[in-house]
């Protein structure tokens, strides 16, 4: 009787141990499910899933669209966990399509539309065609950057300013250290530091929230500290902390200085102690909009800043198992009904409930695409994490 009563416990102290609050493989087979009804609604690569329309029909846009990198992106994280060829022959066929975006000198957001599909393809598969297309691409967007200003400009034109730079921009410095390390070309690594080191200067405030935009001046002093997509100048855009975290985050993995670090660090603080970060830590579109608790939720911020967080939760200090287990509380969320999506609906994409552009009324309360790569990019961290027992208290 007692042996049994003694198996019986460990059995339970086991199933304990490996429950997890998010549940990947049911995860990624859902997505799985998704994608492939997603890659059967578009035979055709010219058409990128973006979004829904106002009326419920998919949004699609062209390869010159910033966001067309990210559907190449999700199926080679899907790849990654299945490893089923299917998906790697999908991944490199959306990823061929945005091919011609190499020679774009006209967007910043190369970082998105190449790294994310040509970048993990080349992690994953070692394919030699891919590095190539990915130099070419790197070229183009250091061509953005004016010495004199210090930053890779991001839009051509805001408002009345010629050199408007987005704390997005943060999300391309990976691809430039990518380049730097592939072709011994330090300068796509000198770019990066001196975006970044301004970008700490002149987008951060004392609280270490951060402006959407700010416009230089072709001295290179500040012209303008602005918004676009967020509520209003000096408020704080909830994907743009996001971008910001992950950007420091990848500035400290990339360059080993501390500076950078402490700079994610006290971003990520100011996220998670924010009054008006929900207890389901999903953001509000923006931490300051009017009408907060009747504003809309932006899923695509809370899968950015959980795949951030689950890499800076690595770099140790005293904050690191909050961050990690806000990342997994966000996980949590956003793999409940609340936020992702029944099989078939939501036009295939996975999450519910992001906003792109409030100011603009376009995207509003809608899936977007770069949500279902993040949520997927963490869902893989966090995996790996878990395995390393690396937070297991
Ligand atoms: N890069 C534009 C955005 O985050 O919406």
């Amino acid at each position: 009787m007692k042996r049994f009563l003694l198996i019986y416990l460990l059995l339970t102290v086991r199933v304990t141990f490996a429950q997890t609050a998010v549940d990947v493989d049911k995860e990624f087979a859902f997505a799985a499910k998704q994608y492939a009804l997603m890659l059967k609604s578009h035979p055709d690569t010219t058409r990128f899933p973006q979004s829904t329309k106002p009326d419920g029909t998919p949004d699609d846009r062209k390869s010159d669209w910033w966001c067309s990198g990210f559907f190449g992106g999700s199926l080679w994280h899907i790849y990654e966990r299945t490893k089923d060829p299917m998906w790697k022959e999908a991944a490199n066929k959306w990823t061929m399509a945005v091919a011609k975006e190499q020679y774009n000198t006209g967007t910043h957001d190369l970082g998105f539309m190449l790294f994310c599909p040509f970048g993990n393809g080349y992690r994953l598969t070692k394919n030699e065609a891919y590095p190539p297309i990915l130099l070419t691409g790197a070229k183009s967007l250091s061509t953005r950057f004016d010495p004199k200003v210090g930053v890779i400009k991001s839009w051509n034109k805001f408002q009345t300013y010629d050199y408007p730079v987005i704390i997005d921009n943060m999300m391309n410095l990976e691809f430039l250290f990518w380049a730097a390390k592939r072709s011994g070309n330090k300068e796509f690594y000198n770019i990066s530091v001196t975006h970044a080191d301004n970008t700490i200067k002149n987008h951060y405030r004392p609280d270490y929230s951060s402006y959407h935009v700010i416009c230089y001046n072709p001295d290179g002093t500040v012209a303008a500290k602005k918004t676009a997509q967020g509520y209003a100048d000096n408020s704080a855009w909830a994907r743009g902390q996001a971008w910001g975290l992950y950007g420091f985050t990848v500035m400290y993995r990339e360059t080993k200085d501390k500076k950078y670090l402490e700079q994610a660090r006290h971003i990520a603080d100011f996220y998670l102690n924010h009054p008006n970060l929900p207890a389901d830590k999903v953001p509000y579109w923006d931490f300051n909009a009017a009408n907060i608790p009747n504003e809309e939720r932006d899923a695509s911020a809370a899968a950015i800043t959980s795949a951030a967080l689950l890499e800076l939760c690595t770099y140790g200090g005293p904050s690191a198992k909050t961050y990690y287990q806000a990342a997994v509380k966000m996980l949590e969320s956003l793999s409940s009904p609340a936020y992702k999506a029944n099989l078939g609906e939501n036009n295939n994409f996975i999450l519910k409930h992001s906003v792109g552009h409030k100011p603009a009324k376009s995207e509003v309360d809608t899936p977007i695409i770069y949500a279902d790569y993040y949520y997927l990019e963490a869902l893989l961290r966090y995996d790996a994490l878990r395995k390393k027992n690396a937070f297991r208290s």
